[in-house]
């Protein structure tokens, strides 16, 4: 299938010129390489167009009547050589020296765009396919790549040999030939940027027919099954069928348009050649230019369109490419939705004290999540949320990392607003194993150690045995050095979970939070863990959600959240003795166990 990039027309309303504009730091950290490759470019051009000029010298000896006279003009041929050698010795260097200012361009604007999607917010990010976006980025840092290709290797190349034959033409010979090639240069441009922009739609119309093809043929395949169940292969077929005759128009019609853009170019350039000849021939019969001239100008004007003859591939590449900068320059202007305040301290002397004063939230427009939520948690307590599914408990535990900006109220550690200091201090002091612990395609070691790069072995083998893993860990062939694969996947939820408790443990922030963090965990494996996570959050603020409550009997405060608001609040005995919501879900999950139990 076709890449995507080539399916639609690149869309207008850009800012080329802010665009080019912002390539230039890039390039000029490197002015002097760059100012290397445009000498070499430019000699490479002074020796390419010097080839003409002393091919006409060696054709006017030769040519002279007496023969007898002349010697083999040695120097001229050497030097014919030498321009040769010359031009492709310097177009070698240009290459060599620039390719570093690309590719150095290229890397730091990737590393650039990179950082400021980590930068963007959580929301940003759960609202687009991570594969698009790196698409784009792979894309956008090409296109920079390639401006600067097309730049350096055929724009500005082909405008420097424009100059030095302007000069050479209007230096040596009549106005007439530099007019009559330039103009043709000027219909040929044209000429070719029209046909190639209505020629343009298509090939779009072709590639787009292309993918739609694929796309049908994809999808009849993937539902092999209900094509057979429902006995359409002729339909599927004959759908495939519809999309390929418009194709083969398309294809045709841009096959065909070709020649006639091919033709059209030949054509002028013939016309051109044919006047230039006409006077040439006239200049040598009346004695005002050598055979060497003749020659000359005909090949001055023939060299000038080689380089033209890409125009077209280039005014599309062109065309592609702008949009795809455009692309990136756009993503990076995407303004971050959470900023550090321009003030922003790094949170200090953290005890551990967490306050929510009226809190609301909401995701996106009305749908409120969290209302007026506020309590208070003492340094070294444990604060267990429970609720339905839904009701907002991960939402809030997601606030307290600031992934979003609350709607109202404050959130306060240690009396610091959260929205006043900095992200990083107060991302260090936190630490989550989240509701679904997604690794990455790393080895357990890399994952543990992430909470803490640097770590010590012993450190991550008393996190590891804290959480319970280390013996399952050493019983692995590869031990520590085990694959997880793709986000974890090659491990279960519940050996999953304990990484992720063995990663906190490591990280040893002063506030734990622990979202069902031992949900998928059969209750012995579940009673040890806790057991050690008792004695890890003694010197904690924990904040825990659970289901089972009896893993949170003994929370010194128990929130009930239901759809978004506390409904109860107090200790296990408070909250049995008020016979609520709690008291009902904690019956209910008793009947539950004592049913197991049976
Ligand atoms: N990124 C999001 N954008 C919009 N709505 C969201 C987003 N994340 C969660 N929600 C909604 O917010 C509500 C609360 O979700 P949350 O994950 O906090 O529930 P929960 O109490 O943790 O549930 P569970 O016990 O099932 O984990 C849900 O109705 C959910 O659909
Ligand atoms: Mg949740």
């Amino acid at each position: 299938m076709l890449p995507s990039k080539y399916t639609s027309a690149p869309k207008g309303g850009r800012k080329d010129i802010r665009n080019l504009k912002r390539i230039f730091p890039y390039i000029w950290e490197y002015r002097g390489r760059v100012l290397i490759a445009l000498l070499s470019l430019v000699l490479s051009k002074v020796a390419i167009v010097g080839i003409p000029l002393v091919f006409k010298e060696i054709i006017d000896i030769l040519d002279q009547s007496d023969k007898s006279v002349i010697a083999i003009p040695i120097s001229l041929f050497l030097l014919y050589g030498f321009l040769r050698l010359s031009g492709s010795l310097f177009n070698e260097v240009r290459d060599a020296v620039f390719s570093r200012v690309r590719y150095r361009a290229m890397r730091r604007l990737s590393n650039k765009v990179l950082t400021h999607l980590h930068n963007l917010s959580l929301r940003y990010h759960l609202e687009r396919r991570t594969g698009n976006v790196i698409r784009d980025l792979e894309r956008g840092t090409n296109s920079v790549s390639q401006i600067l290709n097309y730049m350096v290797f055929n724009i500005v190349p082909t405008f420097a040999e424009f100059i030095l034959v302007a000069f050479i033409l209007l230096g040596q010979y009549e106005a007439k030939f530099a007019i009559i090639t330039f103009s043709t240069v000027a219909i040929y441009v044209v000429f070719t940027l029209l046909v190639t922009e209505w020629r343009m739609h298509y090939r779009h119309k072709m590639n787009e027919l292309d993918s739609k093809a694929n796309g049908q043929a994809v999808d009849s395949l993937i539902n092999y099954e209900t094509v057979k169940y429902f006995n359409n292969e002729i339909f599927e077929v004959k759908r495939y069928d519809t999309t390929l005759t418009d194709w083969e128009d398309s294809a045709v019609k841009s096959t065909t348009s070709m020649s006639i853009l091919n033709f059209g170019q030949g054509a002028i350039i013939a016309v051109g050649l044919t006047f230039i000849m006409i006077y040439a021939g006239q200049g040598v019969i009346d004695g005002k230019m050598t055979l060497g001239d003749l020659v000359l100008v005909n090949t001055m004007m023939l060299q000038l369109f080689i380089p033209l003859g890409f125009l077209g591939i280039i005014y599309r590449m062109l065309k592609y490419t702008l949009a795809d900068m455009d692309m990136v320059f756009n993503l990076l202007d995407e303004k971050p939705e959470i900023i550090n305040s321009t003030n922003g301290k790094a949170l200090h002397h953290i005890n551990g004290e967490i306050q929510f004063e009226h809190v609301d939230f909401s995701y996106q427009g009305d749908r409120k999540i969290l209302h007026d939520i506020s309590f208070t948690v003492k340094p070294g307590q444990k604060l267990a949320i429970v609720g339905h599914s839904g009701s907002g408990k991960s939402t809030l535990a997601r606030l307290l990392f600031r992934f979003y900006e609350i709607n109202g109220g404050r959130i306060l550690y240690d009396d610091q607003d959260i929205s006043q200091v900095t992200q990083e201090s107060l991302r260090q002091a936190i630490g989550i194993v989240p509701q679904d612990t997604v690794l990455f395609n790393e080895t357990i070691l890399y994952n543990i150690e992430y909470a803490k790069p640097g770590a010590t072995h012993e450190e991550i083998i008393r996190a590891a045995k804290l959480a319970n893993i280390h013996e399952f860990i050493n019983a692995l062939p590869d031990g520590y050095n085990t694959a997880v694969g793709e986000r974890g996947l090659k491990l279960s939820g519940g050996e999953k979970q304990r990484i992720a408790i063995a990663r906190v443990i490591l990280k040893g922030s002063p506030i734990l939070i622990f979202d069902e963090a031992t949900s998928s965990l059969d209750s012995q494996s579940e009673k040890m863990i806790l057991e050690a996570l008792s004695s890890v959050a003694q010197t904690h603020t924990t904040l825990v959600i659970a289901h089972r409550l009896s893993t949170i009997t003994d929370s010194d405060q128990i929130l009930v959240l239901e759809q978004g608001r506390i409904i109860e609040q107090g200790t296990h005995q408070i909250l049995l003795a008020k016979n609520g919501l709690y008291a009902d879900m904690w019956a209910l999950q008793l009947q539950e166990s004592g049913n197991e139990k049976d």
